[in-house]
């Protein structure tokens, strides 16, 4: 394996990510993040996203991340926030069959997945731990010229050509084993795309 680091996640800062982002609970409920889930929050960094997960779901997650610093910002924004997890793991993403205790029915990995090297060995991860009816939700920048995806007065986001678009991300995913459910339009630079297990067992299918 190359680098630990995925190239090009370094977390933003909070200034223009919270300008980007001011709704974070009503993106993952538009991903259709419900109450009675385990998830996983993959690659949290400083727990943006990861503490109003906690809230939807009751604590019912994990978190994982390979820089120590972001799991003690994610744990700094659990507390704030008044949430809990299951637990805080600090790991490599590729690991995430080995890392926990069984199935969970739901693996966010929000803007991270563009620079991950091998995108259908760590699909495949995701597969491994996704139980009956599970959901692998990737949330992305759109492939806009990065000069056009201006936030607080400058442009951000990953370089132009490592951005990737739904069926790019459709091609890597669908190889792995899952199949795309649907893409949802994340406003204004962003989308979701939301995958399943490409078959669930025959006698599901007759139900
Ligand atoms: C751009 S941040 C995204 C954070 C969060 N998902 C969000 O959207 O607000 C990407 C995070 O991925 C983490 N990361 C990078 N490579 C990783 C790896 N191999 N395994 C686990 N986490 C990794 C970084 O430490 C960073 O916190």
């Amino acid at each position: 394996m190359g680098e630990r680091f995925f190239p090009a996640t370094v977390m933003p800062d909070r200034d223009w990510w919270a300008a980007l982002w001011p709704d974070p609970e009503g993106v993952l409920r538009s991903l259709g993040i419900e109450p009675d889930m385990l998830a996983v929050d993959l690659c949290c960094g400083d727990g943006y996203f990861t503490a109003p997960l906690a809230r939807i779901v009751g604590g019912n997650m994990y978190a994982v991340d390979i820089d120590p610093a972001m799991l003690e910002k994610t744990r700094a924004e659990l507390e704030r926030s008044g949430s809990t997890a299951l637990d805080l793991i600090e790991a490599d993403a590729r690991d995430l069959p080995r890392l926990l205790p069984g199935k969970v029915d739901y693996v966010l990995i929000a803007n991270t997945f563009h620079g991950v090297p091998e995108r259908t060995a760590m699909a495949r991860a995701v597969a491994a731990v996704l139980g009956p009816g599970g959901r692998f939700a990737i949330v992305n920048w759109y492939p806009l010229p990065r000069r056009r995806t201006v936030v607080l007065d400058k442009p951000r986001g990953p370089k132009t050509e490592m951005r990737m678009s739904p069926d790019d991300v459709r091609a890597d995913v669908e190889a792995a084993g899952l199949a795309l459910e649907r893409v949802v339009e994340l406003p204004p630079f962003h989308y979701g795309a939301v995958f399943r297990i490409a078959r669930e067992s025959p006698s599901e299918d007759k139900l």
